[in-house]
């Protein structure tokens, strides 16, 4: 048994929304989709069609209004984001003043030839011009493709080259932990050589020296002459409102694309449900909008309801240990939503800070993006929230939009277990599977999959349907393949057990172990690699590599070590950098080729290797491991 914890907020579901959601999912999310203002609406919820779905067919919407117009009458001078820079500067964007730079900033993209349908790629560091700039898109209908500020040029250019954007919007440069990061070089780098690219938007936030082109304009004087009404336009349900990329078990990350009025509707209910948002909240989600917690959790669902959030810029610890809470002390934070990775952090530099600031304006806590270990649950329920706010463990996904599982407490009480996310939302049915697609019985490991159609739902893969329906929908006839393993205990809560496809999660970014593989490989020393993931008391994964050089070199390994890391971060982003990477002979391989990533799993964690008998040779094992042992042991030497 395992252990629980009864935080209610006295909200139950008055409503017998379960009931109403079990019964008839598509009429429930019918329902849902009223909280939201249409311009025209909808003849028929759901077109399934698997395994494309779309919602709401034939009503007209808008993100950008329902994020902003709908709250011009009542909550105009509410603050919408209280902005907190990582160099201590402050800045409060109240409901109108957005209103006000989103419609001018869509007549600016308007005025720069961008239309209907037209991608928008944006590479921003965590300003508050990163929400406007989305917001103008959605309002003209333009698809927005943001780039999280860490990923490196090739990056870019490959997502700009896919998604055939015309406009870059990007920065001088971007503060992390009190240094300036260059993007406008980063993307200069990027688009060399890329005809589509027409204009290149600069936002003026660190007044790094950069250089100009004739492509190139700056934020500020565009705005300045911009003019201030834009009306939104009236959109199908199912408009594109934005790619964004996200690795996968290919080489190649995948351009994860979302609608309108389904997603809207996914948001708009589970941050009511999940958050029990009030107008007097302050919520606080810590997520960089260049990830889809960002997208959904910081930019759409705040907005929808009017709410109050504080958007933080730089690093968590910077300049010191106790910023996070400074923060939430200073903005008297009510809804804190943050990751397993940053509370582990936090857990390690001791309960004194947490406990000499006054955190008694919390009332909900919330973890995303990695399973949370209980222990760590226990010590943000008990340190940080002092036993008094539920802690919401949210299960999703770059494909789900929005939230799958998750305790409600805005709808209902459940007795939380640490570690669980509890159970599914209302208008979502899952199961934990075998191969065959069978339910597992309870507490046995198996594949989570999704058995409806849900709003939040992506259209398709950007350009790759074929894709999509293989990667997603092959698995299981009609049924979603989420490629997480889980399991349900006897009283039917979900808990979520790690990826079961070659995709990492370090510090809660998705690392597709294809795509960093083809990376190391494209180094011209290298024969063969594979990488994997390693448990980490921080960061939940790191990842270490294994190489085998070219015939006959001779090599030095820190330097080779150096050159190799230097390539993954210009090519993809310093997240994915390995912890260590062990040259080796050779790869341990079964009869048909397939390199045995297990095993290698098993040499990283230094635990015992088992059965190799399936291996074409299983002397590789040994060699391996050599490496290994040596390898560790001039680096403890190295430390001491
Ligand atoms: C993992 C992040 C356990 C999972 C929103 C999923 C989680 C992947 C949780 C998606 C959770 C997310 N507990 N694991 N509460 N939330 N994951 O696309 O493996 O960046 O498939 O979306 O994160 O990562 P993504």
């Amino acid at each position: 048994m395992s252990e629980t914890f009864n935080i209610g907020l006295g909200n139950h579901d008055e409503q017998n929304l379960r009931k109403k959601a079990d019964s008839d999912f598509v009429s429930f999310w019918d329902d849902q989709a009223k909280n939201l203002s249409w311009f025209s609406p909808w003849t028929s919820a759901l077109d399934w069609k698997p395994p494309f779905a779309k919602w709401f067919i034939g009503g007209t919407i808008n993100a950008s209004f329902n994020a902003l117009d709908v709250h011009q009458d009542s909550k105009a001078d509410k603050p919408a984001i209280i902005w907190e820079g990582e160099n201590g500067e402050s800045r409060t964007v109240t409901y109108s003043d957005m209103f006000v730079k989103v419609q001018k900033f869509a007549n600016v993209l308007k005025s720069l030839g961008v239309q209907k349908g037209d991608r928008v790629t944006i590479y921003l560091p965590m300003v508050p011009e990163l929400p406007i700039s989305m917001l103008a898109c959605a309002r003209i209908g333009a698809v927005h493709t943001v780039i999280f500020s860490g990923f490196s040029a090739a990056s870019i250019r490959d997502r700009v080259n896919d998604s055939k954007s015309k406009i870059i919007i990007t920065a001088d440069g971007g503060y992390r932990r009190g240094k300036i990061v260059n993007l406008k070089e980063t993307v200069d780098d990027a688009i060399a050589g890329i005809d589509s690219v027409e204009h290149v938007v600069v936002l003026e936030r660190a007044k790094n020296k950069i250089h100009m082109s004739d492509k190139d304009k700056l934020w500020d004087e565009l705005m300045s002459s911009a003019s201030v009404l834009c009306d939104a336009e009236k959109l199908d349900s199912s408009h594109p409102l934005f790619i964004l990329y996200t690795s996968g078990t290919t080489g190649k990350p995948k351009g994860v694309l979302h609608g309108t009025g389904g997603y809207l509707t996914h948001l708009h209910s589970t941050f009511k449900w999940a958050f029990d948002i009030q107008d007097s909240d302050v919520f606080f989600c810590t997520a960089d909008i260049g990830w889809v917690t960002g997208h959904s959790y910081v930019v759409y669902a705040p907005l929808l309801h009017g709410a109050t959030q504080v958007m933080y810029e730089g690093a968590p610890d910077f300049p010191d240990e106790s910023r996070m809470w400074d923060i939430l002390q200073k903005n008297k934070v009510t809804i804190f939503y943050t990751t397993p990775t940053a509370l582990r952090m936090f857990m390690k530099f001791g309960d004194d800070i947490p406990n000499s600031f006054d955190l008694s304006s919390l009332r909900l806590l919330g973890s995303v993006g990695e399973p949370i270990n209980p222990e760590v649950w226990k010590w943000y329920f008990m340190t940080i929230g002092k036993e008094r706010c539920p802690i919401i463990d949210t299960w999703w996904q770059t494909e789900t939009g929005g939230m799958l599982i998750s305790p409600l407490p805005g709808l209902e009480t459940i007795p939380l277990k640490p570690g669980s996310g509890t159970r599914p939302i209302p208008g979502v049915s899952l199961d934990v599977v075998d191969e065959n697609g069978d339910t597992v019985p309870s507490d046995i490991k198996g594949y989570l999959v999704v058995n409806n159609p849900w709003p939040g739902m992506l259209l398709t893969l950007w350009g790759e349907n074929e894709k999509y329906q293989k990667v997603y929908w092959s698995k299981y006839e009609n049924r979603y393949y989420s490629g997480d393993y889980a399991r349900r205990d006897d009283d039917g809560y979900i808990w979520l057990l790690g990826r079961a496809d070659d995709v990492l999660k370090v510090a809660g970014h998705r690392i597709g172990t294809a795509e960093l593989e083809s990376c190391i490989v494209s180094h011209d020393n290298v024969a063969e690699s594979a990488v994997c993931g390693i448990p980490d008391d921080v960061k939940g994964e790191v990842i270490i590599a294994f190489v085998v050089l070219r015939n006959g070199l001779k090599f030095d390994s820190d330097v080779l070590q150096k050159e190799i890391t230097g390539k993954i971060r210009s090519d993809i982003g310093s997240i994915a950098t390995p912890k260590q990477i062990y040259f080796v002979p050779r790869l341990p391989k079964t009869r048909s080729g397939k390199i045995m990533r297990r095993i290698l799993k098993t040499i990283g964690t230094g635990d015992v290797i088992g059965d190799t008998s399936t291996l074409e040779d299983g002397a590789a094992v040994t060699d391996v491991k050599k490496v290994f042992d040596e390898t560790q042991k001039s680096i403890r030497k190295k430390s001491a």
